[in-house]
């Protein structure tokens, strides 16, 4: 009798790869899911919460630049477009032409590198004054709750002229309106975030004694419109205040974070930058390119598009993963390597187009200086793994805490 042997043949569907910004898990390292996005699926569609996705350079970057088809009017992150919400005038990063274009213009002349520059020695002043007394004590500080949290709020508010002994309590107030862990969501979605009250008293005080500083240029600042020449409202300056510490203040404390977990991580590049300090700047740009602190941006689909032969019917939203951009190897040789020297490295992390970021210059002054009196102080840490903690948000991939050993 004729032996049989059973053979089980598994037909397995091809697995398509799954990218979940809400996932946790996927967040703390979403880079081999950005790879496969890229190689196997460059325009991706998640049928669970009916998003599109665009993961390739060239196409997150044309994405970026097509601002009349992919617009931000409906807001830039999932659950704003998907609730349909409408956001308060004024607030550039939401807005879409023809008010964008006259804000921008407004603001852009007031955002000069030149205008950015000259906060430098204060910055570097007030990162002297943290770093010193930490030096005198030891040496131990956490990059993120010592320096990380400051800086920022600190270079906003010297811009806008908020007095020194009150920015610190705006930046513990902007931290739990931004950190609210029971209500992201309301957070997220809500106008009244966006034109919150929290300047309104400087705002008023300033309006009766102007001076040289950002928010008396922001109140008497003359620009033309279709009915003559106009100034801010009371109201849309409180919301571009508002906005531009929103905006400036988390996305360079995780700037900060990354620095020091990716120096410690390489310790030769470091070593390098403590000798030669004019390698600064390229390495800064190397950790804005590696770790973006925004994974990616949103845009509502205006009008029907088509992207890798599929129709994208108007009404969409779209994400554009900017760090998955940053690690494609269709623009950069060798990207998932780490490397202070890279050459032409032209990033998405301040995104592009018309909504190239306002803050990109006083961001990059912000990370050079505080690694230069860092390395003058400390050309050696490595990172306390045990007290360190990662978080990942719909938005953000950051450092919370990261303290750090210093001495090799
Ligand atoms: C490392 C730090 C920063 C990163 C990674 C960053 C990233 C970005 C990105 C990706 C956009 C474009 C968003 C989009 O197209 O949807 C943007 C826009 C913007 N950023 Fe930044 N930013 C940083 C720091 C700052 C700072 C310091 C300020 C101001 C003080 C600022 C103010 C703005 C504003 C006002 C916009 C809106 C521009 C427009 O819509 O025309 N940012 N930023």
């Amino acid at each position: 009798m004729a032996q049989f042997r059973e053979i089980t043949v598994v037909f397995s569907a091809p697995v398509v790869p799954y990218y979940d910004p809400y996932d946790t898990e996927i967040g703390a390292d979403p880079f081999p899911v950005f790879r496969r996005l890229r190689d196997e699926a460059p325009l991706y569609y998640n049928e669970q919460y009916d998003f599109y996705a665009l993961s390739r350079f060239d196409d997150v970057e044309r994405g970026l630049k097509n601002s009349r088809v992919y617009a931000s009017g409906r807001g830039v992150v999932l659950e704003q477009i998907k609730a349909n919400m409408t956001m308060p005038s004024g607030t550039l990063i939401f807005e879409d032409p023809p008010a964008h274009t006259i804000h921008r213009a407004l603001l852009g002349r007031l955002f000069s590198a030149k205008a950015m520059s000259a906060v430098e020695p204060k910055i570097r002043k007030f990162c002297a004054d943290i770093l010193d007394p930490l030096a005198a004590a030891g040496g131990r500080f956490d990059f993120v709750a010592d320096l990380g949290v400051y800086v920022p709020t600190q270079s906003i508010g010297m811009l806008l002229g908020i007095p020194e002994e009150d920015q610190r309590e705006i930046r513990e107030r902007l931290t739990v309106a931004t950190h609210d862990p029971g209500r992201p969501q309301e957070r997220l979605t809500s106008t009244d975030f966006y034109s919150g009250g929290l300047f309104t008293d400087y705002i008023n005080w300033r309006a009766g004694h102007p001076s040289d500083d950002l928010m008396t240029q922001l109140l008497f600042a003359e620009y033309d419109t279709a009915d003559g020449k106009r100034r801010l409202t009371r109201e849309e300056v409180l919301t571009a205040v508002n906005m531009l510490a929103i905006a400036g203040n988390e996305t360079t404390t995780v700037l900060i974070g990354w620095t020091g977990s990716l120096l410690a991580d390489h310790p030769d590049q470091r070593r390098q930058l403590a000798a030669d300090p004019a390698l600064i700047p390229g390495a800064i740009d190397e950790i804005l390119r590696y770790a973006p602190p925004g994974l990616q941006t949103w845009r509502y689909v205006a009008r029907d598009s088509e992207e890798h032969g599929v129709r994208i019917p108007a009404g969409s939203a779209l994400g554009l993963l900017l760090a998955s951009a940053n690690r494609d190897d269709r623009q950069y040789g060798d990207p998932e390597r780490f490397d202070i020297h890279r050459k032409g490295n032209r990033h998405l992390t301040f995104g592009f187009g018309a909504h190239f970021c306002l803050g990109a210059a006083l961001a990059r002054i912000e990370g050079r200086v505080v690694l230069e009196e860092i390395l003058k102080r400390f050309p050696d840490w490595y990172v306390d793994a045990e007290n360190s903690k990662l978080v990942r948000t719909a938005t953000f991939r950051a450092w919370e805490r990261l303290p750090v050993v210093t001495g090799a």
